[in-house]
């Protein structure tokens, strides 16, 4: 019988997967704040555009790097950080540009790109892809920091999947029939300023004022240099992923879709070789009895709100019975992981209160292949 905590003993790099809205930024931050407590130097990388977490944290104000919070804000709730707990927010614009300053060959080059207007419609465009910088900034986060543990929020995608497809897909594009045209120069001078193509440059250059095609090959001849260290760095990031000190942990709720989804995401795992550690099955409803009521509630309570009471409890008792019959099903599809159940709270998780109940739960639970 282990913890989480065991679990994760000796990994340094935890990734929260799992479909829309399940619960994986609160797991992420709850998980990074127990390993915390527990005396590691944690940074958690959130990606939550509802910023609940952050603000909760203290740091809604943060740059694009993580930030040491403040230990007094979880003592207060009985949490004591005998480690350190460092979080940010993923500011996926900024990631990409600072890629592109690494990869860069030199100063002038860097510029170039950067101040290119291609570029930067471009790298909007790519930004806007967070499951491509999300795993950019865990690379560059093992490679500077000197964290014990990354604890890797994932973006709301509607389908977990598109977080295992996105690197493959740009480092794609860098490959590509497309990029390769442009920058075999024959390439270009016969498909860009064919007659009717640099003709219509030329037009659009008088009306518009802006010299696109001077543009586009500036844009592509200065890619050009950064083609090859693009690559190897997506290769280093796979092996990043699939190393045996990253786990992967599916966080879900015992909902249909989300549990298909699940069962489907751990398939894609074990196809490409990733590490998986465990389940999480957040936002489990329970029941404290039955459904059955004292027939002494209608004296208490009068006839009409007893009955009330009592459909409101037999309803509980049925969804209680319905999660756990998922709960169950997807254990048994995965095989019988390490699997923690966290049951529905009251209110939202949207403040260190929340989140050290969440931690709670993550965290004190014996993990048990769910029976
Ligand atoms: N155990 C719980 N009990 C009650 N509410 C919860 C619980 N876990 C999460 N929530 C609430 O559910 C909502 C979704 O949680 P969260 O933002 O962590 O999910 P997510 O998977 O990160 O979502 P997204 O896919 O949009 O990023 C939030 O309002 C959160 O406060
Ligand atoms: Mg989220």
């Amino acid at each position: 019988m282990t913890t989480i905590g065991g679990l994760l003993g000796g990994k340094r790099i935890a990734i929260c997967a799992g479909s829309g809205g399940v619960g994986k930024t609160t797991v992420a931050a709850a998980l990074a704040m127990g390993m915390a407590a527990e005396g590691a130097r944690v940074a958690v990388v959130t990606i939550d555009p509802a910023r609940r977490l952050a603000t909760a944290l203290g740091v809604e104000e943060l740059g694009n790097e993580p930030r040491l919070v403040e230990s007094e804000r979880f003592a207060a709730h009985g949490v004591e950080l005998r480690g350190e707990l460092w979080a940010m927010m993923l500011d996926s614009k900024r990631t990409f540009d600072a890629l592109i300053e690494r990869l860069a060959p030199d100063d002038a080059t860097r510029d170039e790109i950067l101040a290119n207007r291609i570029y930067q419609q471009l790298s909007n465009a790519v930004a806007g892809s967070q499951e491509f910088t999300a795993i950019a900034k865990l690379y560059e986060l093992t490679q500077e920091g000197d964290y014990d543990l990354i604890v890797l929020d994932t973006p709301p995608s509607r389908n977990a999947l598109d977080f295992l497809d996105a690197p493959g897909r740009l480092t794609g594009f860098f490959q590509g029939r497309a990029i390769r045209v442009f920058l075999n120069p024959a390439g270009l001078s016969g498909r860009l300023l064919g007659r009717g193509t640099g003709m219509m440059f030329s037009v659009l250059q008088r009306v518009t004022g802006v010299d696109l095609l001077e543009d586009l090959s500036v844009f592509f001849r200065s890619l050009g240099g950064l083609i090859e260290g693009f690559t190897e760095r997506a290769r280093r990031v796979g092996a990043l992923l699939s190393d045996p000190a990253t786990t992967f942990l599916i966080v879900t709720s015992p909902r249909h879709d989300p549990v298909e989804e699940a069962i489907h995401f751990h398939r894609k795992l074990a196809e490409a070789g990733l590490p998986f550690g465990g389940l999480v099955v957040n936002r489990v409803h329970t029941a404290e009895h039955d459904g059955a009521l004292p027939a002494s509630l209608a004296g208490d309570l009068g006839e009409a709100l007893a009955a009330r009471v009592a459909t409101a409890a037999r309803e509980l008792s049925a969804l209680a019975d319905h999660d756990a019959a998922e709960v169950q099903r997807l254990a048994a599809a995965l095989g019988r992981p390490p699997t923690v159940v966290i049951p529905e709270l009251d209110d939202d998780v949207h403040d260190v209160e929340g989140l050290a109940r969440i931690r709670a739960h993550l965290l004190d639970a014996e993990l048990a292949p769910a029976t």
